[in-house]
């Protein structure tokens, strides 16, 4: 069974007086143990498409299925649980918490999931470790590297054992050198057997993905015309 499925989604927004259709017709599956790029221009759909694949927003046409649910049929409560039990999320703007050190940050989301502290931080400081940040546990996110930044938030994506990696550009913000390296680490992760979903509009970004869905316009298009 796949991982996740797209079936005929599709994406309004209602403006009042005109409707924005962000999405239109897509379909596509991701199997475990997958990495796929999701590809296109600015404005093609990508966030759209990543707010809906990360639960954080519905469709308003198709049926969308994670890990065997139908995501269309659950309430808000049912979609937050789903989404923290199933997604880390990683953030072109790494999203971290200011003045909290980088061990609290990454412990965060077992916070939520209701982990006792002391395991909470055990668990943080061995990803942090595997994500060769085992030197900077205290460290604020203003004493840390913009792509020091970024495995702390790959960090937090992973502390708690995700089906699903989703990273929406993930290196925009950084410098060429420390993008290479945090690709690298998501192929290393894809190497240990993680499922991916890299969404970018940089194609030099998602030759490192098995596979790239090209959006344009908000409808997904074969390969060879989006590149
Ligand atoms: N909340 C919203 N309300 C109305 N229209 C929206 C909303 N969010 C996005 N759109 C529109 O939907 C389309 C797709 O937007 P989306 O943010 O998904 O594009 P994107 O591919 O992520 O672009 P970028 O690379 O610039 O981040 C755009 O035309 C955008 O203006
Ligand atoms: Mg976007």
């Amino acid at each position: 069974m796949s991982l996740l499925r797209l079936e005929h989604i599709g994406r309004t927004y209602d403006m009042g007086h005109v409707q924005v259709q962000a999405l239109h017709d897509v379909s596509m599956s991701v199997e475990r143990g997958e990495m796929v790029a999701i590809l296109g221009p600015s404005g093609s759909g990508k966030t759209t498409m990543m707010s809906i694949i990360g639960c954080l927003d519905r469709p308003t046409q198709g049926r969308y299925e994670l890990d065997g649910t139908d995501v269309g049929s659950l309430n808000d409560g049912a979609l937050a649980r789903i989404r923290s039990r199933t997604i880390g999320f990683v953030f072109q703007s790494y999203n971290l918490l200011p003045g909290t050190s980088a061990v609290d940050n990454v412990a965060t989301p077992l916070l939520y999931q209701g982990v006792p502290r002391r395991e909470r931080v055990k668990r943080a400081t061995a990803e942090l470790e595997r994500l060769g940040l085992g030197h900077r546990l205290r460290h604020e996110p203003t004493e840390l590297s913009g792509g020091e930044q970024q495995r702390v938030a790959l960090a937090r994506a992973l502390v708690t054992q995700p089906a699903l990696v989703l990273a929406d550009e993930p290196t925009g913000n950084l410098a060429v050198h420390q993008g290479l390296e945090v690709l690298k680490l998501f192929q290393d992760l894809h190497d240990a057997g993680h499922t991916i979903i890299l969404i970018t509009h940089n194609p030099e970004v998602a030759a490192v993905a098995q596979r790239s869905v090209h959006l344009l316009d908000g409808a997904v298009v074969d390969g060879e015309l989006a590149a």
